[in-house]
C-alpha cells in the first residue's frame, strides 16, 4: 500500500463544525461592525483562533491590544462551544465511519490533526472519543497550520515517518502544512476547489480508492 497512516483535519472534514465556527465569527464581527463572509472565513480554516481574530480584525481595519483581543477570542469560542452541546453521534455521516472503519481493516493507523482545542471534546461527542491511534489537538501545538507542527506530531506519534502518511484536509492552510511536513494531502471541500493537494475528495469514501493503490 502506497501508505501506512492517514492523518485527519476535523472541522471541514470529519465533520461539519466548519458551519458552526462560521456563525460563532460572524456574530462576533457583525457586533464589530466587520463585513463576515465565506471568503474571509475560508482564510481562518486550520488556523488558530486568535490567528482567525487577528484576520478578521485586519480585514475590518481594527486594531486592539492583546487583553481586549483574548477577550473577544473567548467570546467568539463561547458561542461556538455552547453550538458544540447540539452535536451528537448523528452528526457523523455514516459514509465518513464506514470509510473509517474499512481504512482500519485494511491496516492503516488513523489519526487526527486539528489546530482546534476544541477538538477532543467534538471527538467524545461524535462517539470517536477513543477510535483514533493518535489525536494532535490545539491544546498540543505552539505553532497552527501553515506549520507542520501538528501533522509531524501525530506521525511521530503513530511511529510512521512523514513520507508514509497521508493527510485529508479541507484548509489550504492545512495542505501546506501537510507539504512542509513532507506529506501527501487530499483534500476536500475549500481546499479542493482551490486545487490544492495531490487528491481531490469530492465524497469522503473516496479515499478508499486512494488508499488501495
Ligand atoms: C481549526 C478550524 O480546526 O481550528 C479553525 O479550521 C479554528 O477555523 C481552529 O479557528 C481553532 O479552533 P478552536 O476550536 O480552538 O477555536
Ligand atoms: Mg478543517
Amino acid at each position: 500500500m502506497k501508505y501506512k497512516a492517514v492523518i485527519f483535519d476535523l472541522d471541514g472534514v470529519l465533520c461539519h463544525t466548519d458551519h458552526l465556527h462560521y456563525r460563532a465569527w460572524k456574530q462576533l464581527a457583525d457586533r464589530l461592525g466587520i463585513p463576515f463572509d465565506q471568503e474571509l472565513n475560508n482564510q481562518l480554516r486550520g488556523v488558530s483562533r486568535m490567528e482567525s481574530l487577528d484576520i478578521v480584525l485586519r480585514a475590518g481595519g481594527v486594531e486592539a491590544d492583546l487583553p481586549q483581543r483574548e477577550q473577544w477570542a473567548a467570546e467568539k469560542n463561547t458561542v461556538y462551544a455552547k453550538s458544540l452541546d447540539t452535536l451528537t453521534p448523528q452528526d457523523l455521516e455514516p459514509s465518513v465511519l464506514s470509510t473509517l472503519q474499512t481504512l482500519r481493516s485494511r491496516g492503516l493507523l488513523l489519526g487526527v490533526g486539528s489546530s482546534s482545542k476544541n477538538a477532543p471534546r467534538i471527538l467524545e461527542r461524535l462517539g470517536l472519543g477513543d477510535f483514533f491511534d493518535t489525536v494532535v489537538s490545539g491544546l498540543d501545538i505552539r505553532n497552527s497550520k501553515p506549520d507542520p507542527e501538528v501533522f509531524l506530531l501525530a506521525a511521530k506519534n503513530l511511529g510512521t515517518p512523514p513520507k508514509d502518511c497521508l493527510v485529508v484536509e479541507d484548509a489550504v492552510a492545512g495542505v501546506e502544512a501537510a507539504h512542509r511536513g513532507g506529506m501527501d494531502a487530499a483534500a476536500m471541500g475549500d481546499a479542493a476547489r482551490s486545487g490544492a493537494g495531490e487528491y481531490t475528495l469530492n465524497e469522503f469514501s473516496e479515499l478508499l480508492n486512494i488508499t488501495a493503490a
